[in-house]
């Protein structure tokens, strides 16, 4: 059983970090079968198709444990993290998910890991999550977009980012970081539409199933490439039942710069958030709309 091939390398034996949480799960069940999976998390997972996956409730600070889990292993998609600012205290997540990171390169790279893919967050922009004194500086937003996170939990995720490409500049691992933007779980699709609708919406009327960011890890684990990517993943349309521009120059009083007018001139309700970059390189093709989850 096995079959990634990620720059020309066999990629069989996969860790999933966080592989029991929601994300976790989707990823989880999308390749249980094409892989010999294991879950690393502070949970069993609950969805009964992963019920004979190998686990192991091993804490992401602790880096021994890691280095003994990792072993004989190709691949690690690293996606445990307190998920955002409102699950548990400051230091707490700071620490988790920074440490946690650090944790799980190193443990990679000791182990002889060939790739990990990263679970960064959009919230590195600075545009969410943050006082709304700094609008995009240009649309739509891409990977070059400039970053200033402003409070820890996006902070957390731009040290994450930045220990990521440490480790790719080593050379011995290749490391992919992906940007999912907000996730759209079924709790939340009653909220959907008003969102859309609501001009201060915090995401940026961006949002994406979590069928499709797991979709984006999964390509990211066979994608041909070496060194260094990131990739910022999002449905192709936002939320919103205006058109994107429109609703943008009403929110921030002008229309912050256009660079990518093809986009919105093909498809007026395209996402502020850029994925050009997930479908050109990766082979990313969103599927699931915000409609389908009101069905
Ligand atoms: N949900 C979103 O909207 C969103 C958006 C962008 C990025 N992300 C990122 O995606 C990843 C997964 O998010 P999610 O929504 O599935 O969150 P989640 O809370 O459902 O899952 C996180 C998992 O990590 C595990 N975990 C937490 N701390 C741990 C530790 N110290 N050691 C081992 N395991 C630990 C938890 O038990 C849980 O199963 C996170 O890195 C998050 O920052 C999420």
């Amino acid at each position: 059983m096995c079959s990634f091939l990620g720059s020309g390398v066999l990629i069989k034996r996969v860790i999933c970090t966080g592989g029991a949480g929601k994300l976790g799960m989707h990823l989880a069940c999308r390749i249980v079968n094409a892989c010999d999976l294991k879950i690393v998390d502070l949970q069993r997972p609950s969805d009964p198709v992963l019920a004979d996956v190998a686990f192991t409730n091993t804490n992401i600070c602790d880096f021994e444990a890691l280095r003994t889990q990792f072993a004989g292993h190709d691949a690690v998609v690293h996606l445990a993290a307190i998920p955002n600012p409102r699950t548990a205290p400051a230091d707490v997540t700071f620490n988790t998910n920074v440490q946690g990171a650090w944790s799980v390169l190193q443990a990679a790279e000791d182990a002889g890991v060939k790739r990990v893919v990263v679970a960064s967050s959009d919230s590195v922009f600075g545009l969410s999550y943050n006082p709304p004194d700094w609008p995009p500086q240009y649309l739509p937003v891409d990977e070059a977009h400039p970053l200033r996170p402003t409070e820890f939990y996006s902070l957390s995720k731009r040290i994450t980012e930045t220990i990521a490409e440490s480790f790719a500049a080593r050379g011995k691992i290749e490391v992919m970081v992906i940007r999912p933007v907000h996730v759209v779980f079924p709790p939340e699709y009653l909220e959907l539409k008003a969102r859309g609708a609501d001009l201060q919406n915090y995401h940026f009327w961006a949002y994406v199933a979590p069928e499709d960011v797991a979709q984006a890890f999964h390509l990211a684990l066979s994608a041909p490439y070496e060194g260094y990517e990131v990739f910022t993943v999002s449905a192709a349309n936002g939320l919103n039942e205006v058109p994107t521009l429109e609703l943008a120059a009403e929110r921030w009083g002008t229309l912050p710069e256009v660079r990518k007018p093809e986009i919105y001139q093909s498809n007026p309700f395209a996402s502020v958030i850029d994925i050009s970059k997930a479908r050109a390189r990766l082979g990313y093709v969103p599927e699931i709309t915000w409609r389908d989850m009101l069905l």
